[in-house]
């Protein structure tokens, strides 16, 4: 059976996601969050996030990276070739989440169930990558949190839950 295919991303009022291979902000709360929702989940990722990340696959949760070399090894990882066939791998499990980034986001929205958003109150000017248009026509909105202010950054942002509507 297909598994749920939750995306779980932090994005700004413009859809920038990232820039420079890294995220804009770093808030432990929002960490913690991801941490939370995504253990013992598999997690599916682009070979370019897959090397962003500071300490190699995400401990507690299959890592499946995705990449056009059929070459391509990942330590602690699985491989895919595709979208489609990093889910097929996940055939029988109950959720996933798509983790990142831009690339894989455009083609994994058409098929996501659900969104897990943090939401920044703010972007910044050298921002290089972004997430699709999210098109209220197909999205409600399931849980919103209150705006929350991190302490270091100054940053304000929230959580949402959003759903595709049946
Ligand atoms: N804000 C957030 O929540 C969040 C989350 C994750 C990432 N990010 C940010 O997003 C940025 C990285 O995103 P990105 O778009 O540059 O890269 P990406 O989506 O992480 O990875 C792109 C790579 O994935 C592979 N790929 C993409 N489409 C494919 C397809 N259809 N079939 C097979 N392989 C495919 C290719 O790998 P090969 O070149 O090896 O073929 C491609 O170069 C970073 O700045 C990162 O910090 C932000």
């Amino acid at each position: 059976m297909k598994p749920e295919i939750d995306i779980i991303v932090a994005v700004a009022p413009d859809g920038a996601i990232g820039r420079r291979g890294d995220l804009l902000f770093h808030i432990s709360a929002d960490l913690r969050r991801f941490k939370q929702l995504t253990m013992g989940h598999p997690v599916i990722m682009g070979r370019k996030t897959f090397e962003s990340l500071p300490k190699g696959a995400l401990p507690g949760r299959r890592n499946i990276v995705i990449s056009r070399n059929a070459s391509f090894t990942a330590p602690d990882a699985e491989t895919a070739l595709s979208l489609d066939k990093a889910i097929a791998l996940c055939d029988g499990v109950d959720k996933v989440f798509i983790i990142g980034g831009a690339q894989i986001y455009a083609e994994a929205i058409g098929s996501a169930d659900c969104l897990c958003l943090t939401r920044f109150d703010r972007t910044l000017p050298d921002a290089d990558c972004f997430f699709p248009a999210i098109d209220p026509a197909v999205w409600s909105v399931d849980e919103a949190g209150e705006w929350i202010s991190d302490e270091k950054s100054g940053v304000e942002f929230r959580f949402e839950t959003l759903r595709r509507k049946q």
